[in-house]
């Protein structure tokens, strides 16, 4: 290598490396290996020079939707690709993110800018490659509903390739990036298609009660960015101060007899319509209704305002959260009749 490749090489590459920093658990545990490149060149020659010996692979974002129960005995790889461009279309326009960029950064910009569509979604941890990866959702956003185009770098071949929000097969929390395309494909750019003209979604949970309190009626995208905040911050731990993955769980999705036979039992139970045959469950609801909200077991505990969300008291292991996990599943089962299945991707 010249003196020059040399200067301009970025690619951090370390050896038995610490994840504390990476997951907003808190979670101590380390990687045999961990690369973090820069430019999507960088994540070519990465994958380019990676060996049997380095694998098996794991490619995080802002690990705020992981839970590390061991030393992952390979490769972790984190796009720190950064950048933002614009195409202006009929009516809207298309925002290209990198990777590595903050998710809600990215939000607070293209809000900024009077780019509309990703409001609701303000104030979720975590980076841009990720929501591709997760369909992050909240307050009756998805972003599956704003994904235009995924850009990858395909890890067996080194080669550049995209995909279209129909084949990335986007469900509720779920895409291919989380099933058969799983460790495949390292996310180097999403693009997102905005619009350029305002329409509020407040129907969700307490957005209104919200915007009510500070009077205001007809939100302008930062009024209703700044409430959704003010709902998350209100609700949510920050991982700053007692680490946490956000949902531990998802919602389960279940048959209209299942649902029908709950709500006899349960009339209060809160509830959201899939399609004509199914409905989601608030996993927290029922959480909340087996006593768990609060509660603690070791150093695992249940945040006491929102039970879907499990923390880290203090020096926590990752198998002591998943022991917590583990007792709530079996009390959700013993009482509702459902298996919950966590949202936080389990190492
Ligand atoms: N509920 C309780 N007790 C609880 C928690 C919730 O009774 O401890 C009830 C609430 O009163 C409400 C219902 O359950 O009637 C739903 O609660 P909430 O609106 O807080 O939403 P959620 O279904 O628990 C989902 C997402 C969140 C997202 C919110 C708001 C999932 C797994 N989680 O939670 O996403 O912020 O809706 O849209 O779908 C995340 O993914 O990390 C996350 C926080």
């Amino acid at each position: 290598m010249n003196k020059k490749t040399k200067a301009k090489r970025k690619v951090k590459d370390f050896r038995n490396y610490s994840l504390t920093q990476h997951n907003t658990f808190g979670i101590s545990a380390g990687c045999s290996r961990f690369i973090e490149f820069s430019t999507v060149a960088e994540a070519k020659e990465t994958v380019k020079n990676l060996k049997q010996t380095d694998m098996p692979l794991l490619i995080i974002g802002g690990g705020s939707n992981l839970l590390l129960t061991k030393d992952f005995q390979g490769t972790v790889l984190h796009s720190a690709i950064k950048g933002i461009s614009t195409t202006f279309i009929d009516g809207g326009v298309l925002v290209r993110v990198a990777s590595g960029e903050v998710w809600d950064d990215t939000v607070a910009y293209c809000v900024q800018n009077g780019w509309y569509g990703m409001e609701n979604l303000s104030h979720i941890p975590g980076e841009v490659g990720a929501t591709a990866v997760q369909n992050i959702g909240a307050y009756g956003t998805e972003v599956k509903d704003i994904i235009y185009k995924v850009e990858a770098i395909e890890i067996a071949t080194g080669k550049s390739c995209f995909f279209t929000n129909e084949e990335c097969e986007y469900s509720y929390r779920q895409s291919r990036f989380k099933k058969d395309w799983k460790d495949k494909y390292i996310i180097t750019h999403v693009t997102y298609r905005l619009s350029t003209i305002f329409n509020s979604h407040l129907e969700y949970g307490n957005i209104r009660k919200e915007l009510d309190k500070e009077g205001i009626e007809h939100p302008t995208a930062m009024q209703l960015r700044n409430a959704i905040i003010k709902i998350r911050e209100d609700k949510l731990p920050d991982p700053k101060i007692e680490g946490n993955a956000g949902s531990f769980f998802m919602n389960p999705v279940v048959s209209m007899e299942k649902f029908n036979e709950l709500l006899a039992e349960y009339p209060e139970m809160p509830h959201y319509e899939v399609d004509e045959d199914h409905e989601k469950i608030p996993a927290g609801w029922m959480i909340d209704q087996c006593g768990w909200k609060g509660k603690s077991l070791g150093r695992a505990g249940v945040h006491s305002k929102q039970a879907l969300v499990l923390v880290n008291k203090g020096g926590a292991t990752g198998n002591d959260i998943v022991c917590l996990c583990d007792h709530i599943r079996k009390d959700v089962q013993d009482k509702f009749g459902i298996d919950i299945h966590p949202e936080v991707n389990i190492i």
